[in-house]
């Protein structure tokens, strides 16, 4: 069976009401990428950062997956072992929805962690009236388990491996200009991977698709995936 590798970006979960980072409207036009998301800002204003994070998870707490979300969890159970999505979301979404081989590069706003000790906490088991919550076991100060610019995304070994392995490469709702979760595509396109887009608009690193379907993700995924698992 072929080997399916999925990266996702913001505009998956556009259709559930989060906003994207770089549309009209989006979250980088009314907040400073550099404040709120780089480690610079973190230790110039944590308490400006832990204020955002908190927001963002109180929303992403109200939304519900969809179509799109669900499409990729029917694909997962058609193909087990075989399929695993990177996704660049931190809203915890796919895996609400039911997916389970879900790597979350850029963390997730569902957990934090100790500056001081390392220990990881779910942000639901943590005091968040606090303006900079603290660790309950040491004290220290907790950051959200967001990987900021100016950090390296988690398990890049997990993902060059799986890279390394997949037949074809789906990119959905992403501008295609973070890296290095944009470069992806080209290597997996290098590397023998056919490669499919599904996105809005057209992205930066269109030159590296084989198959370009244009439009909203919850609307193209439930068909074109069921065209896939027809063709299995
Ligand atoms: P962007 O906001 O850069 O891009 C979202 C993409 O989704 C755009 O190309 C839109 O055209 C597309 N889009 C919007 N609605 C869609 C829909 N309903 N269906 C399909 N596509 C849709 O978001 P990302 O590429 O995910 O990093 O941004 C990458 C990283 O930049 C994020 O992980 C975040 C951000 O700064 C960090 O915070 C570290």
């Amino acid at each position: 069976m072929k080997k399916y590798l999925i990266l996702t970006g913001a505009g998956i979960s556009a259709e559930s009401g989060i906003r994207t980072f770089r549309d009209n409207d989006g979250l980088w036009e009314d907040h400073d990428v550099n404040e709120v998301a780089s480690i610079d800002g973190y230790r110039r204003n944590p308490e400006l950062v832990w204020r955002f994070y908190k927001a963002r998870y109180a929303q992403s707490m109200e939304v519900s997956p969809n179509p799109g979300h669900y499409a990729l969890v029917e694909l997962e159970k058609a193909l087990g072992d075989n399929f695993h999505i990177i996704t660049q979301n931190v809203d915890a979404l796919h895996i609400r929805a039911g997916n389970q081989r879900v790597i979350e590069m850029h963390g997730s706003l569902q957990d934090c962690f100790c500056e001081s000790c390392d220990t990881h906490y779910k942000m639901a088991d943590i005091d968040l009236s606090l303006a900079r919550p603290l660790c309950p076991k040491c004290t220290g100060f907790l950051r959200p388990d967001i990987v900021w610019f100016g950090e390296i995304p988690y398990k890049m070994e997990q993902i060059e491996a799986l890279l390394r392995k997949c037949d074809l490469f789906m990119v959905i709702g992403t501008s295609g200009v973070v890296y290095p979760a944009a470069g992806l595509v080209m290597t997996a396109k290098y590397l023998g991977a056919k490669t499919i887009a599904v996105n809005l608009e057209k992205p930066d690193n269109l030159s590296f698709i084989d198959e370009f379907h244009q439009g909203k993700s919850g609307e193209i995924l439930p068909k074109l995936i069921k065209e896939i698992m027809e063709n299995l």
